[in-house]
Protein backbone atom coordinates (compact mmCIF):
# COMPACT_ATOMS: atom_id res chain seq x y z
CA UNK A 1 0.00 0.00 0.00
CA UNK A 2 3.08 2.13 0.64
CA UNK A 3 6.49 3.33 -0.73
CA UNK A 4 8.72 0.54 0.73
CA UNK A 5 12.46 1.70 1.21
CA UNK A 6 11.65 0.29 5.06
CA UNK A 7 13.79 -2.51 6.32
CA UNK A 8 12.12 -5.99 5.59
CA UNK A 9 12.76 -9.05 7.77
CA UNK A 10 15.19 -11.49 6.44
CA UNK A 11 12.95 -14.56 6.57
CA UNK A 12 9.65 -16.09 7.74
CA UNK A 13 11.46 -17.75 10.77
CA UNK A 14 13.41 -14.56 11.38
CA UNK A 15 9.99 -12.82 11.38
CA UNK A 16 8.47 -15.45 14.09
CA UNK A 17 11.22 -15.22 16.32
CA UNK A 18 11.34 -11.00 16.54
CA UNK A 19 7.64 -11.36 17.43
CA UNK A 20 8.60 -13.94 19.62
CA UNK A 21 11.45 -11.99 20.76
CA UNK A 22 8.70 -9.12 21.81
CA UNK A 23 6.53 -11.18 23.50
CA UNK A 24 8.49 -13.18 25.40
CA UNK A 25 10.36 -11.29 28.43
CA UNK A 26 10.47 -10.20 31.66
CA UNK A 27 6.55 -10.07 31.39
CA UNK A 28 6.95 -14.28 30.98
CA UNK A 29 9.34 -14.58 33.58
CA UNK A 30 9.08 -11.47 36.42
CA UNK A 31 5.45 -10.37 36.15
CA UNK A 32 3.80 -13.22 35.21
CA UNK A 33 5.31 -15.50 38.09
CA UNK A 34 4.48 -12.64 41.34
CA UNK A 35 1.02 -11.72 39.24
CA UNK A 36 0.01 -15.30 39.29
CA UNK A 37 1.38 -15.10 42.99
CA UNK A 38 -0.73 -12.06 44.09
CA UNK A 39 -4.00 -13.62 42.40
CA UNK A 40 -4.66 -16.47 44.00
CA UNK A 41 -2.63 -19.09 41.99
CA UNK A 42 -4.57 -21.74 39.02
CA UNK A 43 -7.59 -19.55 38.87
CA UNK A 44 -5.67 -16.77 37.63
CA UNK A 45 -3.47 -18.89 35.39
CA UNK A 46 -7.00 -20.09 33.86
CA UNK A 47 -8.93 -16.78 32.88
CA UNK A 48 -4.89 -15.68 31.96
CA UNK A 49 -5.18 -18.31 29.19
CA UNK A 50 -9.10 -17.98 28.33
CA UNK A 51 -7.64 -14.26 27.70
CA UNK A 52 -4.90 -15.04 25.61
CA UNK A 53 -6.82 -17.27 23.02
CA UNK A 54 -10.35 -15.35 23.37
CA UNK A 55 -8.69 -11.83 23.22
CA UNK A 56 -5.05 -11.80 22.65
CA UNK A 57 -4.47 -13.81 19.56
CA UNK A 58 -7.61 -11.95 17.36
CA UNK A 59 -5.80 -8.81 18.72
CA UNK A 60 -2.67 -10.06 17.89
CA UNK A 61 -3.84 -11.00 14.34
CA UNK A 62 -5.43 -7.75 14.06
CA UNK A 63 -2.24 -5.85 14.16
CA UNK A 64 -0.27 -7.87 11.86
CA UNK A 65 -3.01 -7.07 9.49
CA UNK A 66 -2.88 -3.13 9.83
CA UNK A 67 0.70 -3.22 10.36
CA UNK A 68 1.37 -5.57 6.58
CA UNK A 69 -1.51 -4.11 4.99
CA UNK A 70 0.07 -0.40 5.26
CA UNK A 71 3.53 -1.45 6.02
CA UNK A 72 3.49 1.78 7.62
CA UNK A 73 4.31 3.11 11.88
CA UNK A 74 1.42 3.42 14.39
CA UNK A 75 -0.65 6.24 13.94
CA UNK A 76 0.57 6.42 9.91
CA UNK A 77 -0.96 2.86 9.60
CA UNK A 78 -4.38 4.19 10.76
CA UNK A 79 -4.27 7.63 8.67
CA UNK A 80 -3.76 5.17 5.59
CA UNK A 81 -6.71 2.67 6.40
CA UNK A 82 -9.52 5.16 7.83
CA UNK A 83 -8.09 8.70 6.23
CA UNK A 84 -9.27 11.98 8.27
CA UNK A 85 -10.62 10.01 11.38
CA UNK A 86 -9.99 9.97 14.53
CA UNK A 87 -8.82 5.99 14.59
CA UNK A 88 -4.77 7.16 14.80
CA UNK A 89 -5.42 8.05 18.14
CA UNK A 90 -5.10 4.31 18.60
CA UNK A 91 -1.62 4.97 17.50
CA UNK A 92 -1.06 7.80 19.97
CA UNK A 93 -2.20 5.24 22.75
CA UNK A 94 0.24 2.77 21.40
CA UNK A 95 3.38 5.12 21.41
CA UNK A 96 2.51 6.82 24.67
CA UNK A 97 2.22 2.85 25.98
CA UNK A 98 5.60 1.38 24.74
CA UNK A 99 7.16 4.52 25.98
CA UNK A 100 5.51 4.14 29.94
CA UNK A 101 6.09 0.56 29.23
CA UNK A 102 9.74 0.77 28.59
CA UNK A 103 9.85 3.44 31.57
CA UNK A 104 9.16 1.03 34.71
CA UNK A 105 10.86 -2.18 32.10
CA UNK A 106 13.53 -0.17 32.22
CA UNK A 107 14.09 -0.80 36.42
CA UNK A 108 13.54 -4.30 35.97
CA UNK A 109 16.08 -4.65 33.39
CA UNK A 110 18.29 -2.73 35.34
CA UNK A 111 18.21 -5.52 38.05
CA UNK A 112 19.05 -8.50 35.67
CA UNK A 113 22.11 -6.41 34.64
CA UNK A 114 22.95 -6.68 38.03
CA UNK A 115 22.19 -10.35 39.05
CA UNK A 116 24.63 -11.02 36.21
CA UNK A 117 27.22 -9.12 36.56
CA UNK A 118 26.93 -10.21 40.65
CA UNK A 119 26.91 -13.54 39.38
CA UNK A 120 29.78 -13.64 36.86
CA UNK A 121 31.91 -12.34 39.73
CA UNK A 122 30.33 -15.73 41.62
CA UNK A 123 28.47 -13.43 44.60
CA UNK A 124 25.64 -16.00 44.72
CA UNK A 125 28.06 -19.06 45.91
CA UNK A 126 27.47 -20.13 49.21
CA UNK A 127 24.32 -17.72 50.20
CA UNK A 128 21.10 -18.93 52.35
CA UNK A 129 17.99 -17.60 51.14
CA UNK A 130 18.03 -15.25 53.78
CA UNK A 131 21.42 -13.64 53.10
CA UNK A 132 19.79 -13.64 49.23
CA UNK A 133 16.99 -11.54 50.55
CA UNK A 134 18.92 -8.83 52.10
CA UNK A 135 21.36 -8.31 49.06
CA UNK A 136 18.37 -8.17 47.46
CA UNK A 137 17.15 -5.76 49.72
CA UNK A 138 20.09 -3.92 49.90
CA UNK A 139 20.31 -3.37 45.84
CA UNK A 140 17.01 -1.99 45.17
CA UNK A 141 17.11 0.62 47.98
CA UNK A 142 20.56 1.71 46.97
CA UNK A 143 20.63 4.53 44.57
CA UNK A 144 23.25 5.01 42.53
CA UNK A 145 23.92 1.30 40.96
CA UNK A 146 19.74 1.10 39.78
CA UNK A 147 20.16 3.80 37.94
CA UNK A 148 23.44 3.02 36.17
CA UNK A 149 21.94 -0.23 35.23
CA UNK A 150 18.53 1.72 33.99
CA UNK A 151 20.58 4.03 31.81
CA UNK A 152 22.54 1.05 30.83
CA UNK A 153 19.97 -0.54 29.52
CA UNK A 154 18.03 2.26 28.31
CA UNK A 155 21.19 3.27 26.16
CA UNK A 156 21.91 -0.20 24.66
CA UNK A 157 18.23 -1.05 23.03
CA UNK A 158 18.82 2.89 21.84
CA UNK A 159 21.82 1.80 20.40
CA UNK A 160 20.55 -1.06 18.75
CA UNK A 161 17.55 0.41 17.63
CA UNK A 162 19.11 3.09 15.46
CA UNK A 163 21.71 0.10 13.60
CA UNK A 164 18.23 -1.08 12.27
CA UNK A 165 15.76 -4.06 13.25
CA UNK A 166 17.09 -6.28 10.88
CA UNK A 167 20.69 -6.17 12.34
CA UNK A 168 19.81 -5.89 15.85
CA UNK A 169 16.14 -7.75 16.47
CA UNK A 170 16.26 -10.53 14.20
CA UNK A 171 19.57 -11.56 14.89
CA UNK A 172 19.45 -11.21 18.81
CA UNK A 173 16.43 -13.44 18.54
CA UNK A 174 17.42 -16.67 16.60
CA UNK A 175 20.08 -17.39 18.82
CA UNK A 176 18.05 -16.22 22.22
CA UNK A 177 14.88 -18.03 21.96
CA UNK A 178 16.38 -21.58 21.71
CA UNK A 179 19.21 -20.74 24.31
CA UNK A 180 16.72 -19.73 26.81
CA UNK A 181 13.93 -22.51 26.08
CA UNK A 182 17.06 -25.01 26.90
CA UNK A 183 18.06 -22.82 30.14
CA UNK A 184 14.20 -22.90 31.31
CA UNK A 185 13.47 -26.70 30.95
CA UNK A 186 16.79 -27.68 33.22
CA UNK A 187 15.42 -25.46 35.76
CA UNK A 188 11.96 -26.46 35.87
CA UNK A 189 13.39 -30.18 36.30
CA UNK A 190 15.64 -28.97 39.05
CA UNK A 191 13.08 -26.89 40.42
CA UNK A 192 10.49 -30.07 40.22
CA UNK A 193 12.70 -32.10 42.74
CA UNK A 194 12.87 -29.87 45.40
CA UNK A 195 11.32 -31.08 48.73
CA UNK A 196 7.64 -29.28 48.38
CA UNK A 197 7.21 -29.16 44.38
CA UNK A 198 4.02 -30.91 44.62
CA UNK A 199 3.02 -28.04 46.53
CA UNK A 200 3.90 -25.60 44.66
CA UNK A 201 2.44 -27.12 41.16
CA UNK A 202 -0.88 -27.65 43.08
CA UNK A 203 -0.86 -23.93 43.81
CA UNK A 204 0.10 -23.34 39.94
CA UNK A 205 -2.72 -25.76 38.40
CA UNK A 206 -5.41 -26.67 40.79
CA UNK A 207 -8.00 -23.95 40.56
CA UNK A 208 -9.94 -22.14 43.78
CA UNK A 209 -12.46 -20.83 41.35
CA UNK A 210 -13.81 -18.76 44.66
CA UNK A 211 -10.13 -16.65 44.42
CA UNK A 212 -11.77 -15.15 40.81
CA UNK A 213 -12.93 -11.83 41.59
CA UNK A 214 -13.63 -8.38 38.85
CA UNK A 215 -9.88 -7.79 39.82
CA UNK A 216 -8.23 -11.10 39.34
CA UNK A 217 -9.99 -11.29 35.97
CA UNK A 218 -9.13 -7.25 35.07
CA UNK A 219 -5.17 -8.39 36.35
CA UNK A 220 -5.30 -11.77 34.09
CA UNK A 221 -6.79 -9.07 30.93
CA UNK A 222 -4.08 -7.39 31.59
CA UNK A 223 -1.12 -9.82 31.56
CA UNK A 224 -2.34 -11.69 28.71
CA UNK A 225 -2.21 -8.05 26.54
CA UNK A 226 1.06 -7.33 28.72
CA UNK A 227 3.07 -10.55 27.97
CA UNK A 228 1.58 -10.80 24.18
CA UNK A 229 2.91 -6.82 23.12
CA UNK A 230 -0.79 -6.71 21.82
CA UNK A 231 -3.01 -3.76 22.15
CA UNK A 232 -0.45 -0.92 21.51
CA UNK A 233 0.27 -1.15 18.12
CA UNK A 234 3.68 -2.80 18.49
CA UNK A 235 3.26 -6.04 16.61
CA UNK A 236 1.77 -3.64 13.68
CA UNK A 237 5.01 -1.97 13.39
CA UNK A 238 6.67 -5.26 13.59
CA UNK A 239 4.53 -6.26 10.80
CA UNK A 240 5.12 -3.33 8.61
CA UNK A 241 8.33 -5.11 8.42
CA UNK A 242 7.18 -8.77 7.21
CA UNK A 243 7.88 -9.50 3.62
CA UNK A 244 4.81 -10.65 1.31
CA UNK A 245 5.84 -14.35 2.19
CA UNK A 246 4.97 -14.49 5.93
CA UNK A 247 2.42 -16.86 7.04
CA UNK A 248 0.14 -14.20 9.98
CA UNK A 249 -1.98 -16.82 11.52
CA UNK A 250 0.94 -19.49 11.43
CA UNK A 251 3.27 -16.92 13.09
CA UNK A 252 0.31 -15.47 15.62
CA UNK A 253 -0.38 -18.96 16.70
CA UNK A 254 3.41 -19.61 16.62
CA UNK A 255 4.20 -16.49 19.06
CA UNK A 256 0.96 -17.05 21.03
CA UNK A 257 2.00 -20.98 22.22
CA UNK A 258 5.90 -19.60 22.86
CA UNK A 259 4.82 -17.19 24.81
CA UNK A 260 2.37 -19.28 26.86
CA UNK A 261 4.90 -21.90 27.32
CA UNK A 262 7.63 -19.55 28.56
CA UNK A 263 5.06 -18.23 31.27
CA UNK A 264 4.06 -21.75 32.53
CA UNK A 265 7.68 -22.84 32.62
CA UNK A 266 8.70 -19.87 34.44
CA UNK A 267 5.38 -20.87 37.07
CA UNK A 268 6.93 -24.64 37.49
CA UNK A 269 10.33 -22.91 38.19
CA UNK A 270 8.92 -20.40 40.47
CA UNK A 271 6.29 -21.89 42.78
CA UNK A 272 7.96 -25.38 43.72
CA UNK A 273 10.96 -23.27 44.83
CA UNK A 274 8.76 -20.48 46.68
CA UNK A 275 7.16 -23.07 48.59
CA UNK A 276 10.09 -25.20 49.37
CA UNK A 277 11.86 -22.29 50.36
CA UNK A 278 9.26 -20.91 52.62
CA UNK A 279 8.69 -17.68 50.21
CA UNK A 280 5.66 -16.19 50.60
CA UNK A 281 3.70 -16.07 46.78
CA UNK A 282 2.29 -12.57 47.15
CA UNK A 283 6.15 -11.45 47.54
CA UNK A 284 5.28 -8.81 44.15
CA UNK A 285 7.49 -7.97 41.93
CA UNK A 286 11.17 -9.32 43.86
CA UNK A 287 9.51 -12.83 43.76
CA UNK A 288 11.49 -13.84 40.74
CA UNK A 289 14.78 -12.18 41.82
CA UNK A 290 14.98 -14.17 45.37
CA UNK A 291 13.86 -17.27 44.65
CA UNK A 292 15.68 -17.94 41.28
CA UNK A 293 18.82 -17.59 42.68
CA UNK A 294 18.13 -20.31 45.57
CA UNK A 295 17.03 -22.49 42.69
CA UNK A 296 20.27 -22.15 40.32
CA UNK A 297 23.14 -21.84 43.25
CA UNK A 298 21.69 -25.38 44.65
CA UNK A 299 22.73 -27.12 40.99
CA UNK A 300 26.65 -28.15 40.59
CA UNK A 301 28.51 -25.33 39.23
CA UNK A 302 25.33 -23.02 40.64
CA UNK A 303 27.24 -20.11 39.87
CA UNK A 304 27.33 -20.21 36.02
CA UNK A 305 24.28 -21.44 35.70
CA UNK A 306 22.87 -17.82 37.31
CA UNK A 307 25.25 -16.34 35.20
CA UNK A 308 23.88 -18.06 32.11
CA UNK A 309 19.94 -17.26 33.27
CA UNK A 310 20.74 -13.68 34.37
CA UNK A 311 22.16 -13.03 30.79
CA UNK A 312 19.44 -14.72 29.08
CA UNK A 313 17.09 -13.15 30.73
CA UNK A 314 18.26 -9.45 30.30
CA UNK A 315 18.63 -10.64 26.73
CA UNK A 316 15.31 -11.57 26.79
CA UNK A 317 14.46 -8.37 27.92
CA UNK A 318 16.66 -6.13 25.19
CA UNK A 319 14.90 -7.54 22.63
CA UNK A 320 11.22 -6.73 24.57
CA UNK A 321 12.56 -3.12 24.90
CA UNK A 322 14.06 -3.06 21.15
CA UNK A 323 10.20 -3.56 20.11
CA UNK A 324 9.24 -0.80 22.80
CA UNK A 325 11.41 1.52 21.65
CA UNK A 326 10.87 0.80 17.29
CA UNK A 327 7.41 1.94 17.91
CA UNK A 328 7.78 5.71 18.91
CA UNK A 329 10.85 5.53 16.72
CA UNK A 330 10.02 4.89 13.49
CA UNK A 331 6.82 7.02 14.53
CA UNK A 332 9.22 9.98 14.81
CA UNK A 333 11.28 9.04 11.67
CA UNK A 334 8.33 9.17 9.41
CA UNK A 335 5.86 11.37 10.65
CA UNK A 336 8.38 14.38 11.73
CA UNK A 337 11.18 12.54 8.63
CA UNK A 338 14.02 12.73 10.56
CA UNK A 339 17.11 10.00 10.65
CA UNK A 340 16.45 6.87 12.51
CA UNK A 341 18.93 8.19 14.72
CA UNK A 342 17.56 11.73 15.71
CA UNK A 343 13.91 9.86 16.40
CA UNK A 344 15.39 6.98 18.61
CA UNK A 345 17.71 9.75 20.58
CA UNK A 346 14.24 11.84 21.39
CA UNK A 347 12.09 8.89 22.19
CA UNK A 348 15.57 7.33 24.06
CA UNK A 349 15.56 10.67 26.37
CA UNK A 350 11.91 11.01 26.97
CA UNK A 351 11.78 7.11 28.45
CA UNK A 352 15.09 7.55 30.59
CA UNK A 353 13.39 10.52 32.49
CA UNK A 354 10.92 7.92 33.15
CA UNK A 355 13.09 5.14 33.98
CA UNK A 356 14.64 7.24 36.28
CA UNK A 357 11.60 8.21 38.18
CA UNK A 358 10.58 4.96 37.87
CA UNK A 359 13.93 3.35 39.43
CA UNK A 360 13.75 6.34 42.22
CA UNK A 361 10.67 5.19 43.02
CA UNK A 362 11.70 2.37 44.94
CA UNK A 363 13.65 4.62 46.99
CA UNK A 364 13.71 8.60 47.34
CA UNK A 365 10.47 8.85 45.61
CA UNK A 366 8.92 5.78 47.39
CA UNK A 367 6.70 8.28 49.32
CA UNK A 368 5.58 10.17 46.49
CA UNK A 369 2.31 8.41 45.46
CA UNK A 370 -0.79 9.13 43.20
CA UNK A 371 -3.70 7.11 43.71
CA UNK A 372 -1.46 5.55 46.75
CA UNK A 373 0.63 4.33 43.79
CA UNK A 374 4.55 4.73 43.49
CA UNK A 375 5.68 6.15 39.81
CA UNK A 376 6.68 3.14 38.81
CA UNK A 377 3.46 1.17 40.16
CA UNK A 378 1.27 3.81 38.15
CA UNK A 379 3.25 3.25 35.04
CA UNK A 380 2.80 -0.89 34.92
CA UNK A 381 -0.79 0.30 36.08
CA UNK A 382 -1.83 2.81 33.57
CA UNK A 383 -0.38 0.59 31.09
CA UNK A 384 -1.13 -3.03 31.44
CA UNK A 385 -4.36 -2.19 33.06
CA UNK A 386 -6.13 0.66 31.21
CA UNK A 387 -3.91 1.66 28.02
CA UNK A 388 -2.95 -1.92 26.27
CA UNK A 389 -6.78 -3.61 27.07
CA UNK A 390 -8.25 -0.30 25.80
CA UNK A 391 -6.22 0.01 22.28
CA UNK A 392 -6.76 -3.56 22.35
CA UNK A 393 -10.89 -2.93 22.28
CA UNK A 394 -10.46 0.22 19.74
CA UNK A 395 -8.33 -1.75 17.53
CA UNK A 396 -11.45 -4.60 17.28
CA UNK A 397 -13.67 -1.94 16.93
CA UNK A 398 -11.84 -0.70 13.84
CA UNK A 399 -12.22 -3.88 12.35
CA UNK A 400 -15.38 -3.95 12.96
CA UNK A 401 -16.01 -1.01 11.02
CA UNK A 402 -13.41 -0.20 8.96
CA UNK A 403 -12.22 -3.63 7.53
CA UNK A 404 -14.01 -5.34 4.72
CA UNK A 405 -14.19 -9.46 5.67
CA UNK A 406 -12.67 -10.18 1.67
CA UNK A 407 -9.71 -7.52 1.95
CA UNK A 408 -9.37 -9.07 5.94
CA UNK A 409 -8.86 -12.66 3.94
CA UNK A 410 -6.81 -11.79 1.32
CA UNK A 411 -3.86 -10.63 3.70
CA UNK A 412 -4.51 -13.55 6.04
CA UNK A 413 -4.05 -15.98 3.24
CA UNK A 414 -1.42 -14.12 1.48
CA UNK A 415 -3.95 -13.74 -1.30
CA UNK A 416 -5.11 -17.07 -1.16
CA UNK A 417 -1.56 -18.69 -1.37
CA UNK A 418 -2.71 -20.29 2.18
CA UNK A 419 -5.69 -21.76 3.75
CA UNK A 420 -7.56 -20.15 6.81
CA UNK A 421 -9.31 -22.56 8.38
CA UNK A 422 -11.14 -20.79 11.11
CA UNK A 423 -11.72 -17.64 9.30
CA UNK A 424 -15.15 -16.45 10.01
CA UNK A 425 -14.64 -17.94 13.64
CA UNK A 426 -11.34 -15.48 13.81
CA UNK A 427 -13.84 -12.48 12.57
CA UNK A 428 -16.79 -13.36 14.51
CA UNK A 429 -14.10 -13.38 17.51
CA UNK A 430 -12.56 -9.57 16.70
CA UNK A 431 -15.67 -8.12 15.74
CA UNK A 432 -17.76 -8.98 18.55
CA UNK A 433 -16.55 -11.23 21.54
CA UNK A 434 -13.49 -9.92 22.24
CA UNK A 435 -14.94 -6.30 22.44
CA UNK A 436 -17.78 -6.89 24.29
CA UNK A 437 -16.16 -9.22 26.84
CA UNK A 438 -13.04 -6.56 27.42
CA UNK A 439 -15.92 -3.90 28.09
CA UNK A 440 -17.49 -5.67 30.71
CA UNK A 441 -14.37 -7.01 32.25
CA UNK A 442 -13.72 -3.11 32.49
CA UNK A 443 -17.76 -2.53 33.46
CA UNK A 444 -17.39 -5.38 36.20
CA UNK A 445 -14.09 -3.82 37.23
CA UNK A 446 -15.80 -0.62 37.97
CA UNK A 447 -18.93 -2.22 39.79
CA UNK A 448 -21.25 -1.04 37.29
CA UNK A 449 -22.64 -4.63 36.33
N1 LIG B 1 5.61 -8.66 26.05
C1 LIG B 1 6.77 -8.13 26.66
C2 LIG B 1 7.15 -9.03 27.83
O1 LIG B 1 6.39 -9.87 28.19
C3 LIG B 1 6.57 -6.71 27.10
C4 LIG B 1 6.01 -5.84 26.03
C5 LIG B 1 4.73 -5.33 26.16
C6 LIG B 1 6.76 -5.59 24.87
C7 LIG B 1 4.16 -4.56 25.14
C8 LIG B 1 6.20 -4.82 23.86
C9 LIG B 1 4.91 -4.30 24.01
O2 LIG B 1 8.17 -8.87 28.43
Amino acid sequence: MKNNTRAIFNSRIGAILATAGSAVGLGNIWRFPYTLGENGGAAFLLIYILCVIILGLPVMLSEFYIGHKTHSNATGAFKLLAPKSNWSLIGYNGILATCFIFGFYSVIAGWTLEYFTHSMVGGFEGKSPLELQIYFNNFSSSIFRPLLWTSVFIFITHLIVVSGVKRGVEKAAKILMPLLFVILIMMSIQSLSLENASKGLLFLFKPDFSKITATVVLNAMGQAFFSLSVGICCLATFASYFDNQTNLQQSALQVTMIDTLVALLAGIIIFPAVFSFGIAPTTGPKLVFITIPQVLIQLPFGNIWAFIFFLLLALAALTSTISLLEVPTVYIQEEFHTSRRTASRIASLFIWVLGILCTLSFNVLADIKLFDLTFFELLDFATAKLMLPLGGLFICLFMNKHVKKEDLRAIMTNHGNTVFYFFNTFVFFVRWVAPILIILVFLNQFGLI
